[in-house]
């Protein structure tokens, strides 16, 4: 059998449903699954507890994606601020350009995946919805979760972020040219799953 190098690139913004999306994409195609915002928080994190973002950056460990606080909207917050900044971008692109070359295929979620990480991937999905409905379901995470926020504290954290992340000089997030575009404001998980699965299924089949 010949075994697949397939890549999936599946940006877009905050709490558009990427995460969702990527992960049952992965385990419906049998693919390793890479969240790369995980490796922005977790730099994001260091910083929050004294240390210098770009060493951070350069000395990033898989037990640092593993610390239990990378989904604080604190996090999320420090993890969009280191970001704007070129070498720490540098010192994690080989990690995640290796990721993506794996034998069995590959589906990697973020913001500069089609575009500067993976501009050579096979599929190139951009997953969007309104700032309203992106705060709406991340305010049902939070809150879920533990977390004493407000719909407005949220609602400014998301925009805040698209802010710095689509105006940022280095990788700004913006759709590839080649990208296929899904808005996932008025569909529920599975119907943005089939929509992302029907992408894929059409830039694959040859
Ligand atoms: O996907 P996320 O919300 O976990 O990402 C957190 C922050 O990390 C996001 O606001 C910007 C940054 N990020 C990035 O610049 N490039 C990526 N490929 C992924 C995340």
């Amino acid at each position: 059998m010949v075994e697949t190098r397939v890549t999936i690139a599946i940006d877009g913004p905050a709490a558009a449903g990427k995460g969702t999306i990527s992960k049952a994409v992965a385990r419906e195609l049998g693919f390793a699954h890479l969240d790369t915002g995980l490796l922005y928080r977790a730099v994001g994190a260091k910083v929050l507890a004294g240390a210098e973002a770009v060493d951070a950056a350069t000395s990033l460990t898989a037990e640092d994606l593993e610390a239990g606080n990378l989904r604080t909207p604190e996090v999320a917050q420090s993890a969009s601020k280191v970001a704007v900044i070129a070498e720490v971008r540098a010192a994690l692109v080989d990690f995640q350009r290796a990721f993506a070359r794996r034998l069995g295929g590959a589906v990697l979620d973020g913001r500069d995946i089609g575009t500067v990480i993976c501009p050579n991937a096979e599929v190139k999905l951009f997953v969007t919805a309104s700032a309203e409905v992106r705060a709406e379901r991340r305010y049902l995470e939070l809150s879920a979760s533990g977390h004493d926020v407000t719909r407005d504290d949220v609602l400014a954290d998301v925009k805040a972020r698209d802010e710095r992340d689509m105006n940022r000089a280095e990788a700004p997030l913006k759709p590839a040219e080649d990208a296929v575009l899904i808005d996932t404001s008025e569909l529920d998980i599975d119907a943005a799953v089939a929509k992302a699965l029907q992408a894929i299924m059409d830039k694959t089949a040859h």
